[in-house]
């Protein structure tokens, strides 16, 4: 079964094929960032009028890549929720006119439950061509720009929440410290390369800890790191580096002990990792050797299904048909 997937909840415009919910026959995605970096955040409006322009020559592409045409595909899906209203709009308004036309069923899916179901794509482009499916039922744990959360994701690829954050989101926390240090946006990527210039650092940030188990709060650290910054930035041994390597322990430090004690708890052996902070090289690899430590077998997407793309849309559709 060919699915066309379609996904503009942010600023990116993408459309991809997947063959079955497993192979990736194209995945196509532009992205309007760079029209953001001057505001230090997506702005709504230029991003929908970029994916309105977008769309239809990103959906063109998808097809010519894999090689098919509309009359090859089965059904189209598309990203019904969360993100910003403006660009789902564009979206689903395109699939839905699409769907009506072409007379193929249309299929919704959630954003962040397609963020784990990543994992279980076959990417062509990536070395590991073998790639294994993650046994079910397994701990799931989606940290984004907009969501850290923990499910219990069932067979069939059904999601039952187990905690969230109470406040800032982990990758909001990565680009709220960025702003405070003035390293540009998105502050992940710039962070995860910053921190790697130093090995050790006494300076230490801590993440806060709520009552329950699985939820999280990062809008404390940001705030620690802001009054460290307005603090000591005028003296000579101050060094971003540090901050950054310090912050970011913290926080994959507090993500990897919360999924192990999840995984622990509800007795499984499986852990899926998705979302724009799952590209982070610290928590790909201290989650790799907390899952290896426990025997629990980890399953993170190729580093391109990390961020927004129509693949993992399409892909969880299969399982939504
Ligand atoms: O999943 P995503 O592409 O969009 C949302 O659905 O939010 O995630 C974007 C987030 C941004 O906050 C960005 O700073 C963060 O992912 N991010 C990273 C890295 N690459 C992107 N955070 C930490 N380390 C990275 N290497
Ligand atoms: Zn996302």
């Amino acid at each position: 079964m060919l699915i066309l997937g379609i996904e503009t909840s942010c600023d990116e415009t993408s459309a991809a094929i997947v063959e079955d919910g497993r192979s990736v026959y194209s995945n196509v995605v532009v992205s309007s960032l760079k029209e953001h970096q001057q505001y230090g955040g997506i702005i709504p409006e230029i991003a929908s009028r970029r994916q309105l322009e977008c769309i239809t020559p990103v959906v063109d592409e998808a097809l010519a890549k894999a090689n098919v045409s509309f009359d090859d595909i089965d059904a189209i899906a598309v990203t019904q929720e969360p993100g910003l209203i403006g660009s789902l709009l564009v979206g689903i308004s395109f699939a839905e006119g699409l769907a009506v036309s072409l007379n193929k069923p249309l299929i919704r899916v959630n954003h962040i439950h397609a963020h784990l179901y990543a994992s279980a794509l076959k990417d062509h482009d990536a070395l590991d061509l073998e790639h294994p499916l993650p046994n079910l039922p397994a701990i799931g744990l989606v940290v984004s720009g907009g969501h850290s959360s923990l499910f219990r994701v069932t067979q069939n690829w059904q999601f039952e929440l187990l905690g969230q954050t109470r406040d800032d989101a982990a990758g909001e926390a990565f680009d709220k410290v960025a702003r405070i240090l003035d390293l540009g946006y998105p502050g992940g990527p710039v962070i995860d390369r910053m921190a790697k210039n130093v090995d050790k650092t006494d300076l230490r940030f801590k993440c806060g800890q709520m009552d329950q188990p699985y939820d999280f709060s990062f809008s404390g650290i940001k705030t620690a790191v802001l009054y460290h910054h307005q603090k000591n930035s005028e003296n000579d041994s101050y060094n971003k580096s540090e901050v950054v390597h310090a912050f970011q322990k913290s926080v994959v430090k507090d993500l990897v002990s919360k999924s192990l004690r999840a995984c622990l708890d509800q007795n499984l052996q499986t852990l899926l990792i998705g979302g724009g902070v799952a590209a982070n090289s610290h928590l790909r690899s201290e989650l790799q050797s907390a899952c290896d430590s426990e025997n629990i077998s980890l399953h993170i997407p190729a580093f391109r299904l990390c961020l927004d793309n129509a693949a993992m849309i399409a892909g969880l559709a299969f399982y939504r048909k």
